[in-house]
């Protein structure tokens, strides 16, 4: 229970557990919050306490509403076998359609329930729990991780995994099993990656892995360097309220020791040659959510650095329009969790076409660096709230870290201005920290706006991406209708739907930037404001330009344009933080989101 509490940053509409009971396995599962089962453990007087193996799940819906019923863990008509799973399992409907015309008597309407039933068929006919896992695993299509116990082998768990997350945590004579090392993080932090389609078997012996094959397989051992108390909100109401203090560190972390003296940048981990990387021609930012939202900003940086073409898609629209791939492209591949199905399939798609492929992401050893030619790991630590914070703007650090270093290898163009950012990326933390001090207007200014709609958020170059993370932000979190626009495509159709009072977000360029664009913005403002907005400009200090048209100026510190997102997209963290906890909402799991998406 531990273990899914630890979890329940992921998002789930419902739980359960199984634990082998002397020959037969007690199961218990309800919908809703970890609460309800809670509840029904401790009224329950069939709880085999001296159980020292089990299983756990909480469950985000897919085939099959989040009812008793339908949460995990399933088990065989005979009583057997007890099976959890993430992902989804494709052919689940010829497996159903077999094993019903078998006289199976189906008791969800899952996908997993039939993993359960082909696994007791396997151990009716003498295979021991691997070996049925072994063989069930290679009849099933789709993404699948998932655990089974035996009734009839109490102190065994076998896991599989394919195409979704599964982790091994060691201590002292005892083991876990579990998606993301958070959930054993208090109880060790020696871990085992496990590879995609490979078996593990936990028993007193100790931990087996082995692939779909039956093969040994190599599982490797690392040491997670996440602090354990990243996983307690410590002294903070929400974690969400504590990332997004967190963010001057997490930054800080994310810069630390990652150019020389001299200013060069290093990745960590680079499975291709400099020339590979000078001889790219264009690059893709490939990406989901908020991630999507950094790589749109870096698109603006990695263009002006290097002159490469750089184009940004959503990694679920990526494979399916048959992008211009091949050996001279750069893909880039932004993910936090390292583990989202969407940024994976992209990532697939681009190696099968020849791309190169380099990850940033939050979580060694996940898949999607692992899959990859390069990666530069951010330094969030662990993310908790299923709203990113912390996490963009250290994916931001590393996108102009990443965009300098193809700079530098390439030749710089401007070399002044890159040793100038480096300067200037180093002097960030302490300006978020001036950001963060100052936020008190802002959270009096959500609260007096709490749940009007819509609330429009604008802003051109990279104030754009800015607007959509607003947006995105308040979206999520208040369950409101927030739209982030490009700021001159206002007047091509969302200005109709301004009204007397509708909130306008407006990201407000640095007067000292190159070209008009600040004075554009004004322009812009003062277009809503005729219109009857109310206008909240989000504005670099000393720029007294927008006074006489905003209703609300929040400052941030002078940087240059490029790097302004790191400032100005906290105040709209901040913002819509506050506007939830007005309105009563359960401000670190929104209804209806997961924090890592393992389906496509
Ligand atoms: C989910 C989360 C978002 C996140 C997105 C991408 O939708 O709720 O907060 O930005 O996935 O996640 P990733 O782990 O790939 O960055």
């Amino acid at each position: 229970m531990d273990g899914l509490r630890r979890l329940e940053y992921r998002g789930y509409d419902s739980a359960g557990v199984a634990l082998p009971d002397g020959g037969g396995l007690y199961v218990e599962k309800r919908a809703g919050k970890l609460g309800n089962l809670d509840k029904a453990l401790a009224e329950s007087e069939a709880v085999p306490r001296d159980a020292t193996v089990g299983i756990g799940h909480t469950r985000w819906a897919t085939h099959g509403g989040p009812t008793d019923r339908n949460a995990h863990p399933h088990r065989s008509a005979d009583g057997r076998v007890a099976v959890i799973h993430n992902g989804i399992i494709e052919n689940f409907a010829v497996l159903r359609a077999e094993l019903e015309a078998t006289g199976v008597e189906f008791a969800s309407d899952t996908d997993t329930e039939c993993a359960a039933h082909l696994l007791a068929a396997e151990l009716a006919s003498g295979a021991g729990l691997t070996e049925a896992m072994t063989r069930v695993c290679r009849r099933l299509t789709g993404a699948f991780t998932l655990l089974a116990v035996d009734a009839l082998d109490p102190g065994t768990v076998v896991g599989a995994r394919r195409n979704s997350p599964l982790v091994v945590g060691k201590g002292e004579g005892e083991y876990w099993l579990a998606s993301d090392v958070s959930a054993f993080l208090s109880y060790t932090r020696e871990a085992v990656e496990l590879g995609q389609d490979q078996i593990v078997t936990i028993d007193r012996g100790g931990i087996t892995v082995t692939g779909f094959d039956g093969l040994p397989a190599d599982a490797t051992p690392y040491t997670v360097d996440w602090d354990a108390d990243a996983a307690e909100k410590g002294g903070y109401e929400h974690f969400m309220l504590k990332e997004i203090e967190e963010q001057p560190t997490a930054v800080r972390d994310t810069l630390r020791g990652r150019f020389t003296a001299t200013g060069e940048i290093a990745l960590d981990e680079v499975r291709l040659s400099d020339q590979d990387l000078r001889d790219t021609d264009k690059v893709f930012i490939v990406a989901c959510g908020t991630s999507y939202h950094a790589g749109l900003v870096a698109k603006y940086a990695i263009e002006h650095w290097t002159r490469l073409p750089c184009e940004v898609e959503l990694a679920s629209e990526f494979r399916y329009r048959d992008p211009v791939l091949d050996r001279s492209t750069l893909v880039i591949v932004i993910s936090q969790s390292g583990e989202t199905m969407d940024t994976i399939m992209a990532l697939r798609h681009a190696k099968e076409q020849k791309a190169r492929v380099l990850a940033i992401s939050n979580t060694v050893g996940s898949t999607i660096p692992r899959e990859s030619d390069a990666v530069l790991y951010t330094r969030a630590g662990l993310e908790v709230a299923v709203a990113s914070t912390k996490a963009f703007l250290t994916q931001l650090v590393a996108c102009y870290l990443v965009g300098l270093h193809l700079a530098q290898i390439r030749g710089v163009k401007y070399a002044d201005e890159v040793a100038a950012i480096l300067d200037e990326l180093a002097a960030m933390p302490e300006k978020i920290q001036t950001v963060l001090a100052a936020m008190d207007p802002v959270r009096e200014l959500a609260r007096s706006l709490a749940g009007v709609q819509p609330v429009l958020f604008i802003g051109r170059h990279v104030g754009y991406p800015v607007a959509l993370e607003g947006a995105l932000k308040l979206k999520e979190l208040a369950y409101l209708h927030a739209e982030g626009f490009a700021a001159g495509e206002l007047k091509h159709g969302p200005i109709s739907l301004i009204e007397d009072g509708t909130p306008v977000v407006v990201i407000v360029p640095s007067p000292r930037g190159r070209g008009l664009l600040h004075d554009k913005v004004v322009s812009n403002i003062q277009e809503v404001k005729a219109r009857g907005a109310k206008v909240i400009a989000v504005a670099e200090d000393g720029d007294t330009a927008v006074v006489p048209h905003a209703d609300e100026v929040v400052y941030v510190p002078v940087v240059p344009t490029l790097l302004a997102p790191l400032l100005t997209a906290v105040p709209l963290q901040v913002f819509a933080c506050e506007v939830a906890g007005a309105l009563g909402l359960e401000i670190d799991q929104p209804r209806n989101l997961a924090k890592s998406v393992t389906v496509e």
